[in-house]
């Protein structure tokens, strides 16, 4: 199984987009209010912890205006979209981000998911709460890792700000 060990501290200020922010919701834990979470999965914003606005949206069709958001989360959320709903989730977040504004990427390195299922396991500091969690998926054409969401931010216009790889996960930062 792979596993990723990761500690996040709270540093940004300005309102934050979650995609994918249901379940864990681990974004949502950190900033509270200062979320909108969203999931195409009521069930999923359902089970994350109260303190962000939850919205039913899917992320390749968000219905925020140009430029609403300084930042644009992700965590671990683009391992469960297919390479099409990832490119068009990306291109949505360049979007609706200001000018200036980041995109946060948090997510596994797969190789494959199929036929035997993609199991990854996370330690996470949530500024100072420790979550424990397992994310999995079985999925036929998932092998993703961190230049091919290069690629698609880059097809959206995002420049590289940070890229950090880990054994079985990476982080990245992009700007508008
Ligand atoms: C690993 S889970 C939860 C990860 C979550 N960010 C956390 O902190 O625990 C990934 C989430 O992405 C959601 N998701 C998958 N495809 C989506 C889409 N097209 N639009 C919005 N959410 C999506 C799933 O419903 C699921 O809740």
């Amino acid at each position: 199984m792979a596993h990723a060990s990761l500690s996040l501290e709270k540093v940004l200020t300005s309102p934050i987009l979650d995609l994918g922010g249901g379940g864990e919701g681990i974004i949502g834990r950190i900033y509270g209010r200062q979320v909108t979470a969203i999931d195409n999965r009521q069930e999923e914003l359902d089970e994350a912890p109260d303190g962000p606005k939850k919205l039913l949206m899917d992320a390749a069709a968000l219905t925020f205006e140009d430029a609403s958001f300084q930042h644009v989360t992700a965590f671990f959320s683009f391992m469960y979209m297919s390479h099409t709903v990832q490119a068009q989730a990306i291109a949505q977040a360049a979007r609706v981000l200001r000018p200036g504004g980041t995109l946060h990427i948090w997510d596994a390195e797969i190789s494959s998911a199929f036929p035997e299922p993609f199991l990854m396991e996370l330690d996470v500091d949530a500024a100072g709460t420790p979550v424990h969690t397992t994310y999995g998926i079985v999925k036929e054409d998932v092998a993703q890792n961190a230049d091919h969401f290069l690629s698609l931010c880059q097809d959206a216009q995002l420049n590289l700000a940070d890229r950090q790889e880990h054994d079985d996960w990476f982080y990245l930062r992009l700007t508008k």
